[in-house]
């Protein structure tokens, strides 16, 4: 049985990270928010009819944890990188980790999806889809948008990510 090493990231804290993870993992829709140093879960998932275990990090928000980022990035086969589409500001941040991935793993076309959450917040958006789409096409990944707490596109970030995983 196959086992790939997911990261979640994001460069500022609460864009939901962790609710993302939760509603993936367990179905479960956490309302509070509990700013993350580090959790690992596992979960085993069917990708075009094979079985596949995947063992997810959920790494923390802030800056305060950098000295862990170079060790996850290491051992991360694929990442989702998450802003929330209310804040422009943590879209813009994550180039920066992303090159900081590319850096470590020392590969252009490393594994990652780009995911605007919160998309239930639509009143309050202040990134546009076609801007966040521009970014990921710069990037050469794919864009989607999700809402944890509705429970919207969750699984679809994650099977494309084991796709673009299996296929290298
Ligand atoms: P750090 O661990 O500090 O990096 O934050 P995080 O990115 O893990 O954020 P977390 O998942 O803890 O969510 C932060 C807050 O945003 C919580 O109060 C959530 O309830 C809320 N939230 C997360 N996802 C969504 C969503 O899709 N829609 C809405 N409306 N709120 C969300
Ligand atoms: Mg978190």
């Amino acid at each position: 049985q196959r086992e790939y090493h997911i990261v979640v990231l994001g460069s500022v804290g609460g864009v939901g990270k962790s609710c993302l993870t939760a509603q993936f993992v367990q179905n479960v829709w956490i309302e509070s928010y509990d700013p993350t140093i580090e959790d690992s879960y596992r979960k085993l998932m069917e990708v075009d009819g094979r079985q596949v275990v995947l063992e997810i990090l959920d790494t923390a928000g802030t800056e305060q944890f950098t000295a862990m980022r170079e060790l996850y990035m290491k051992s991360g086969q694929g990442f989702l990188l998450v802003f929330s589409i209310t804040s422009m500001s943590s879209l813009h941040e994550l180039a920066e980790l992303r090159d900081q991935i590319i850096r470590i793993k020392d590969d252009p076309r490393v594994p990652l999806v780009l995911v605007g959450n919160k998309s239930d917040l639509e009143e309050d958006r202040a990134v546009s889809r076609a801007r966040a789409f521009a970014v990921s096409q710069g990037w050469g990944s794919p864009y989607y948008e999700t809402s944890a707490r509705r429970r919207a596109n969750v699984d679809e970030v994650f099977k494309d990510l084991c796709r673009q995983i299996i296929r290298r």
